[in-house]
C-alpha cells in the first residue's frame, strides 16, 4: 500500500467509525465535505442525494446491491447528502437528485443511464479501466462472451490508423461499452476473420465486422475516423433492447429509424399474454431479417408506453408499433390493428417508411415543441389527478380560491371603497 492509499484507507475507516459501522467495505460509504479532499485519491461512484427525494430513495437499495457488487474493485461506493453538505454538492455541481457520478482524478462523470444494478456496475467497471484493456489469455474471451452483452474488439498490431482510430473511439464510448484489444493467435480460436487489423463487435452470441478494417490503410484518415465511431455508434446496441427513458437518447443518436414495439408492462414486470404475442412477432421478424434491416433501422421494445406517448403525442392502447426517424423526430404508425399485424404487414409498414412512402406525422418543428410541452403539462396533471385527487384539488384548488379572492378585490376594489365611502360619510357626519 502506497502512502497515499494507506491516508485515504485511513480516512474512509473514520468516515465509517463515525457511522457506527463495522467497516464493511461492500457498503454504500456515507459522504461528507471532507470527499471534497479525498476525491483525488482512487475512484468513486458516487450518489449525491437529498433525504427528501423519492428517486434516491428508490435508488438506495439498488446503490447497496452495487457496493457489494464492487467490493473486490478498486472502486469505492459512496452516497452524499447534499442537503448536509452543500459545499460538495457546490464542488461537483450537482443540479438535480440523485446524480450519480463516476469520478477518477481531476475526473468526473455523470451517469445518465438506467437505474439498475447490473447498469450501475457495468459503468463502474468501464470506466474503471482504460479506454481499451487489453487481453491476453483465451480463455478471457470466454469471459468476456459469457459476462457482456455486448463488447468490441480489436485483433492485430497496436499501431496504425485504424488502432488510432479504434482506441480514440472506445475514450468517446467509454461510458457506454467495453472496449477490449487482443493478438490474432488469441483471437483466431474465436472469431473466423480473414486479414488484419479487424475491429469485431460481440454481440447475441454473432460477431460482425467493422468493414473496411484492413482497407484503411489505403482510405482518407479522415474517413476512416468518421466511419469508424459512426460503426462503434449504431453497434453498441442489441438488437432488440428494452427501451428506456434513459437509452432512448442513445438509441435516437444512432440516426437510424427507430422502431419500437409498445407494450404494457406491470409493476412487477408482466406482460399480458397477447401484448407479449405482439413483441415476439416483431422480435421474430426482425431477427430472422437482420441483415434486411439493419443499416436503416434500429429495434426495440418499450414497457412503459407513457414514452411512447411524449412522441407521438397521443394515447394509443397497447400493444402498439411506432417508428421515429431520429433526425427529424417525425414518427410513423402502422395501419393495421397492431393484434391482426402479420409479418407480412409488418416488412411492408417498414419498407414504407425506407421508401419514404409512409405518412410522417410530427416532427420537431416549434409548433410540435410547443404540442409536446402541453401534452406533458395536460399528462402530468392527470397523472397527478388519477393518483391523488385530493391533494390535486387542494394543491390547483387553493391558490385558485385564494387568485380569485385576490382577483376579485383587485378589480371590486372599487366598488367595494364607493360602496363604503357613504358610511364614513356618513360616520363623519355623525
Ligand atoms: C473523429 O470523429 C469524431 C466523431 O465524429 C470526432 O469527435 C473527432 O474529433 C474525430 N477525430 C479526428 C482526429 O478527426
Ligand atoms: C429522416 O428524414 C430525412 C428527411 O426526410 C431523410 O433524409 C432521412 O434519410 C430520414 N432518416 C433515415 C434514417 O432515413
Amino acid at each position: 500500500m502506497s502512502p497515499n492509499s494507506m491516508w485515504t484507507f485511513g480516512l474512509i475507516s473514520a468516515l465509517l467509525l463515525t457511522l457506527g459501522s463495522t467497516g464493511l467495505s461492500s457498503k454504500v460509504l456515507e459522504l461528507s465535505d471532507r470527499f471534497i479532499d479525498v476525491r483525488h485519491e482512487g475512484q468513486w461512484l458516487v450518489m449525491f442525494y437529498a433525504p427528501w427525494c423519492g428517486y434516491c430513495k428508490k435508488t438506495e437499495p439498488i446503490f447497496a446491491l452495487v457496493a457489494q457488487a464492487l467490493h473486490a474493485t478498486n472502486v469505492r461506493v459512496g452516497r452524499l447528502d447534499c442537503t448536509k453538505y452543500p459545499a460538495a454538492a457546490k464542488e461537483f455541481k450537482v443540479r438535480g437528485y440523485p446524480t450519480i457520478m463516476f469520478i477518477k482524478g481531476n475526473m468526473e462523470f455523470t451517469y445518465n443511464g438506467d437505474r439498475g444494478r447490473d447498469e450501475l456496475v457495468d459503468y463502474a467497471l468501464r470506466m474503471s479501466g482504460p479506454p481499451v484493456q487489453l487481453v491476453t489469455r483465451t480463455e478471457s474471451v470466454d469471459m468476456l462472451k459469457g459476462s457482456h452483452t455486448i463488447f468490441f474488439i480489436f485483433v492485430g498490431q497496436q499501431e496504425g490508423v485504424v488502432w488510432d482510430t479504434y482506441y480514440a473511439a472506445a475514450e468517446g464510448y467509454q461510458e457506454h461499452g467495453f472496449f477490449y484489444a487482443t493478438s490474432e493467435d488469441i483471437a483466431a480460436q474465436h472469431f473466423d476473420f480473414e486479414k488484419l487489423p479487424a475491429v469485431i463487435v460481440y454481440k447475441e452470441e454473432q460477431h460482425h465486422f467493422y468493414p473496411h478494417g484492413h482497407l484503411a490503410h489505403e482510405m482518407d484518415p479522415n474517413e476512416v475516423n468518421e466511419t469508424v465511431f459512426q460503426w462503434v455508434n449504431v453497434e453498441r446496441f442489441t438488437l432488440f433492447p428494452k427501451v428506456t427513458r434513459f437509452n432512448i437518447h442513445q438509441l435516437l443518436k444512432t440516426n437510424k429509424y427507430l422502431v419500437l414495439a409498445v407494450v404494457q408492462e406491470d409493476k412487477l414486470n408482466q406482460i399480458a399474454t397477447h401484448e407479449l404475442e405482439f413483441r415476439d412477432m416483431v422480435e421474430g421478424v426482425i431477427r430472422k431479417h437482420r441483415a434486411r434491416y439493419h443499416d436503416k433501422f434500429q429495434f426495440g421494445w418499450i414497457g412503459e408506453p407513457s414514452i411512447a406517448h411524449s412522441i407521438i403525442l397521443d394515447q394509443l392502447p397497447t400493444p402498439h408499433l411506432i417508428a421515429i426517424n431520429s433526425s427529424t423526430q417525425h414518427h410513423f404508425i402502422p395501419e393495421d390493428d397492431p393484434m391482426q399485424m402479420t409479418p407480412q404487414a409488418l416488412h411492408l409498414f417498414l419498407e414504407s417508411i425506407r421508401n419514404e412512402n409512409a405518412i410522417a406525422y410530427g416532427g420537431d418543428t416549434y409548433f410540435v415543441r410547443l404540442n409536446r410541452a402541453l401534452f406533458e403539462v395536460r399528462r402530468a396533471l392527470r397523472d397527478m389527478w388519477l393518483g391523488n385527487p385530493v391533494l390535486t384539488t387542494v394543491i390547483f384548488g387553493l391558490p385558485l380560491g385564494f387568485l380569485s379572492l385576490i382577483m376579485y378585490s383587485i378589480f371590486c376594489g372599487d366598488c367595494l371603497v364607493t360602496e363604503e365611502d357613504p358610511d364614513e360619510d356618513h360616520e363623519k357626519k355623525e
